[in-house]
């Protein structure tokens, strides 16, 4: 596999994000010839609008669905709150599905994965991002799963426990074979 483009999306807005340092590991795990991009601007995205969306749309919107439209597939790494997804990721798949039926990752192959304080380490919210995310146009891999427990990391990164390490590896190994 070379030459494959996989747009990151990230749950948490936080700096000290662990989810963010899982990001980081999956692009130091990514097989050769695979590159992450991060998109790191989903707290710039104005709340969905259906009267705002359209030719004249927000700059970052339009930004998004550039490096979506370039990506060949999506990468979410994503937090719990509340039992679900969180409001900044949910409103970026809601921009991402527009143009309906015509969206800029239509059909393209995504997973969802993340880490969260709970025992169950987010799995409602990795859960619901898959439902939502395939209603919005990508074709979820419902079977690749790692929703980790946050404990598991110690507080330290993610990177130094190498049993996580090969489970992002083997969820984006996954995910590129996939890309058509
Ligand atoms: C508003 C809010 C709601 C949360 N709800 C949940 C939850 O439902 N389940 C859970 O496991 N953790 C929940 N948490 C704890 C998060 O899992 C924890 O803060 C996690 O580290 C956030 O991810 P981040 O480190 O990438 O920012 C919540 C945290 C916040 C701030």
């Amino acid at each position: 596999m070379s030459d494959v483009k996989v747009l990151v999306l990230l749950g948490s807005l936080r700096k000290e994000s662990v989810n963010r340092q899982l990001a980081e590991l999956a692009t130091e795990v990514a097989p050769e010839g695979v590159t992450l991009e991060l998109f790191d601007r989903l707290g710039e995205l104005p709340f969905y609008n259906e009267d705002e969306d359209g030719d004249d749309v927000a700059e970052p919107v339009r930004a998004l669905r550039a490096v979506a439209a370039d990506a060949d597939a999506t990468l979410v790494v994503t937090p719990e709150y509340n039992g679900s997804i969180p409001g900044v990721l949910k409103n970026a798949i809601d921009w991402l599905s527009r143009p309906f039926g015509n969206s800029a990752l239509k059909d393209k192959p995504a997973v969802v994965i993340g880490s969260s304080l709970g025992q169950y380490g987010g799995v409602w919210a990795h859960d619901e991002t898959r439902k939502s995310f395939g209603v919005a146009g990508p074709a979820v891999i419902e079977d690749v799963k790692l929703s980790i427990p946050s404990a598991t990391f110690d507080g330290k990164h993610p990177r130094e426990n190498s049993e996580v390490a090969g489970s992002v590896r083997e969820a984006i190994e996954k995910l590129v074979a996939e890309v058509g």
